[in-house]
């Protein structure tokens, strides 16, 4: 018997021997085409090859691609179990010809390859053409020699194959294998053609066209070829079964789940173990490419694909998860020819392992619910709306899933009424919400939310890809395109562009596509939670509603988001250790350049608590363990011991963020619970540094903190100012503490002897610039006036009081002239205060210098003025005053 790993490295080698490049097999995420949900032909990578729109890898290429039909267009899931062939996962063998070869060629390479290389009787093989393609029958007929019934015209869109409503497509032509008389079923267009007995196995396209969104078609740059073979089914011919259930792969997948099971994959089971088998290839090839369960797009489609699936396995009887324990048995299948399900493989397990416990709390539940609403029924009855919404909404049942378990009873669902109670329930969400008084203007957010459904995020992997315009907002009010110079709010089916929340800024970037636009997203917004709106000017080209677009993050800017925000994990966790476990997050602030974290704590951090913190967060980044995210019920995360953030609200399942090094218990230095952008791994973050602590509120304290580049940046402007203070004090940096301690020392020396020298200079009755710093004698009493330049206003009465002593009876002024102000002061010594008042006298000096009042008591007066330059006039006018006092 041929393998089927052997057949798909048959097919390989055939061809890449025929000077075909081997190519990989993309992921089964698409990341040129928005509009489709996963990869589910061989050829969807190569898109951009046959439009022209890329290089292709080489004019020839071959591989064997991961493919899923689920939730799109193609949508096999209702089927898988109870046919041979229906799979949500498969592998596409194909050849391509990027304007190489053509008809002749990629027939001529099928049926070599099916009759020569691995010895199909040509008698078993049947061919199709599109009706019109005469060539193609000519061709047939000479290649093989088939009979001219065996090579069938097809006048239906069978035979013109389009990758979906737009994208590349061209007339096709299918070959068949006739499984033998003893399956009921005719060949292609004949009455009986339905039936079993002839299976595709093989479609050959000839690509021509670009089938356009209004229904026109261009023609390619030049003719193409596309082929795809499905591995299964070429697997069973060769292996001479006609179920693809029972080729090797299958039947190992099988075998390991009757094992855990302990059940037989016959009668009743049999579709049960299909199911699981096939539903394990899909669900764990996606978690391997990064679709991780949830409630949305993707995410959503991988858990109704994984609930099926778990259904089943209860089925059978397992009364504990059973999903993740088939993962091996996979491995060791197909691990081989796609490594990347080896590395993912411990994250497959958990995630399988997690999504089933956290859907056994409600399952049984949601069975008894579903038998006591259907005990009654026979087959050909039908389950109400609104009782499989309930099942939805409460128990976690996917529709099919309902649909799924009373099919063996031939029980159908109402689907009008589980689609009418779906939007009863949106409305009553959006009469609360409106009743929340939340912003009316942000109406409009839930017109398009409600009729395009939640932007799918795609920015946890990746800075860059394709997204489908939804909806566009100028001032308010929804338009159908925008043009250059607009400023627009655009709206994508799917966007890497986080939209800020959850303390994280949004993010910018630009959004671009061939026809020549360029618009420069500067900010991203999430209203309500669920979209993220680019706010756009547009530079260059136009857009519209339906426009498929490319979207590029601005990297570098993201990165040192990546870096904050990974930092205020990692804060947070030191400040706990330092502080105690009181300590929660407050808030929090992630932008480019910087980040703030506040939390609850009574009192100041002391210098050490910050050097301690800081010092903590820098090992971790050394140590440069890897962040991991993953998916978990929120009772799951906090058993975990991830952080809840207090009074915030989480859906059904939570992502979760460990980082920094395992301690005991084996838990990471942080787990927290957290929808934000992180770091691979902590040493991406650099160096943190701590540059303010403050209070904001009573009890609450902020951090403000740099990461990378901007915390090197400050660090070395910090130095450079140290430099610059050093060579001005003519010290090395290190010695810059000393020295200005001991300049600080000196200087406080030297400002007591110059008030010494001051002083002694007053006394001594010389002044710089003083007129009457001689003691004079006027109308008969001693007088004393100085100016004295730069001596403080209050330094004036205890100069007065020692001069007053020296002149034992007088009077004394004195002026001091700082800042271009003059202060004043007049003192009379004890034995003249009946007949001179100082408050008297120092009121006509103050006048003089362009002053007002002044006061004091009779023995000692202070004012002062504006005018300094007339000192010399205010000690005159004094002068004179006394002059004129009667004796
Ligand atoms: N793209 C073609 C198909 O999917 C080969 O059938």
């Amino acid at each position: 018997m041929t393998s089927t790993n052997d057949i798909r490295r048959s097919f390989l080698d055939y061809f890449a021997g025929a000077d075909h490049a081997e190519v990989q097999s993309a992921p089964l995420v698409p990341y040129n085409d928005p509009t489709l949900m996963f990869v589910n032909a061989g050829m969807v990578p190569f898109k951009n090859s046959f439009t022209g729109l890329e290089t292709p890898p080489a004019p020839r290429a071959t591989s064997s691609q991961k493919c899923v039909r689920a939730g799109g267009k193609h949508n096999d899931l209702d089927n898988v179990g109870y046919t041979a062939r229906h799979h949500t996962f498969f592998e596409m063998l194909g050849n391509f010809s990027f304007g190489d070869y053509f008809k002749e060629q990629a027939i001529l390479h099928a049926w070599t390859l099916l009759t020569k290389e691995w010895g199909l009787p040509p008698e078993k093989l049947t061919a199709t053409v599109y009706h019109t393609d005469d060539e193609a029958f000519d061709l047939w007929r000479k290649i093989s020699g088939l009979p001219e019934e065996r090579i069938i015209r097809i006048p239906t869109s069978d035979n013109f194959w389009s990758m979906g409503e737009t994208g590349p497509c061209g007339p096709c032509s299918e070959i068949f294998y006739d499984h033998g008389d003893h399956i009921f079923g005719g060949p292609p267009g004949s009455p009986d053609e339905d039936g079993d007995r002839f299976v595709e196995i093989w479609n050959l396209v000839f690509m021509q066209f670009d089938q356009q969104a209004d229904g026109s078609r261009i023609a390619l740059p030049s003719p193409s070829i596309d082929t795809g073979m499905g591995l299964e089914r070429i697997a069973a011919v060769m292996q001479g079964v006609h179920d693809n259930y029972e080729t090797d792969t299958f039947k190992a997948l099988i075998a390991a789940s009757e094992n855990l099971t302990r059940t037989r994959a016959s009668g009743e089971q049999m579709a049960s173990h299909r199911v699981i088998a096939d539903h394990l290839r899909s669900t764990s090839f996606l978690l391997a490419d990064g679709v991780l369960p949830s409630n949305e797009g993707r995410g959503y489609v991988l858990r109704r694909i994984m609930r099926r699936a778990m259904r089943h396995a209860h089925l059978l009887g397992a009364s504990e998860p059973l999903m993740h324990r088939l993962v091996p048995a996979l491995a060791a299948e197909m691990g081989q020819a796609y490594p990347e399900l080896v590395r993912a493989q411990a994250l497959i397990e958990d995630v399988l392992e997690r999504e089933e416990r956290q859907f056994r709390r409600t399952l049984s539940n949601g069975l008894r619910l579903l038998d006591e609403a259907t005990s009654t029924m026979a087959g050909g009855g039908e389950l109400d709306g609104e009782t499989a919404f309930k099942l939805y909404d409460t128990y976690g049942f996917p529709y099919d899933l309902t649909e799924d378990a009373l099919r063996a009873r031939g029980i159908g669902v109402d689907k009008a009424g589980f689609d009418a109670a779906m939007a009863r329930q949106k409305q009553a969400a959006r009469a609360a919400w409106k009743g929340s008084g939340d912003a009316a203007s942000s109406e409009i957010w839930f017109d398009i939310a409600e009729r395009e459904g939640a932007t799918e995020f795609t920015g946890y992997t990746s800075t860059s890809g394709e997204g489908a315009v939804v909806a566009l907002v100028r001032e308010g009010a929804e338009v159908s395109s925008a043009a250059q110079g607009e400023d627009v709010l655009i709206v994508t089916n799917q966007t890497p562009f986080y939209g800020e929340s959850g303390g994280q800024t949004g993010d910018r970037g630009l959004i671009t596509s061939p026809s020549g636009l360029s618009a420069r997203v500067s900010d991203t917004s999430k209203p309500l939670g669920r979209l993220h709106v680019h706010a756009a000017t547009i530079e260059a080209g136009a857009l519209a509603v339906g426009d498929v677009v490319h979207l590029d993050v601005d990297v570098g800017r993201r990165d040192r988001i990546r870096a904050n925000h990974s930092a205020t994990h990692l804060v947070h966790a030191a400040l706990r250790n330092r502080l105690g476990a009181h300590v929660t997050q407050k808030g929090s602030l992630v932008a480019d350049d910087r980040l703030r974290f506040d939390f609850s704590h009574p009192k100041p951090l002391e210098p050490e608590d910050i050097a301690a913190i800081e010092a903590e967060v820098n090992a971790e980044i050394r140590a440069n363990d890897p962040v991991s995210t993953s998916l978990m019920s929120p009772d799951d995360a906090v058993e975990a011991g991830a952080l809840a953030l207090f009074g915030e609200k989480y859906g059904d399942e939570v992502r979760v963020l460990s980082m920094g090094r395992k301690g005991r218990e084996g838990r990471n230095y942080s787990v927290e619970l957290c929808g934000g952008t992180h770091v691979k791994a902590t040493g991406d973050i650099g160096i943190f540094r701590i540059v303010s602590e403050g209070a904001v509120s009573s009890g609450v304290r902020r951090i403000e903190a740099l990461t990378g580049e901007a915390a090197r940046r400050w660090l070395v402007d910090r130095e450079d100012a140290l430099k610059q203070a050093a060579s001005v004090i003519r010290a090395a940096p290190e010695e810059v503490p000393d020295r200005i301690e001991a300049l600080m020392a000196e200087r406080k020396r030297l400002e007591k002897e110059l008030a010494d020298a001051k002083k002694a200079l007053a006394m001594g009755g010389g002044s710089s610039g003083s007129a009457g710093s001689a003691d004079e004698d006027v109308a008969g009493v001693k007088f004393s006036g100085q100016v004295l330049d730069g001596l403080s206003p209050k330094e004036l009465r205890p100069l007065l009081d020692e001069v007053k002593q020296r002149l034992g009876s007088g009077i004394a002024a004195a002026v001091a002239v700082n800042d271009g102000k003059a202060a004043f002061a007049v003192a009379v010594t004890d034995d003249l205060t009946d007949r001179f008042d100082a408050v008297a006298l120092v009121r006509v000096g103050v006048e003089a210098l362009g002053g007002q009042g002044g006061g004091g008591r009779a023995d000692m007066a202070q004012g002062g003025g504006p005018d300094a330059d007339k000192a010399e006039a205010a000690l005159a006018a004094v002068k004179e005053a006394l002059a004129s006092q009667p004796a």
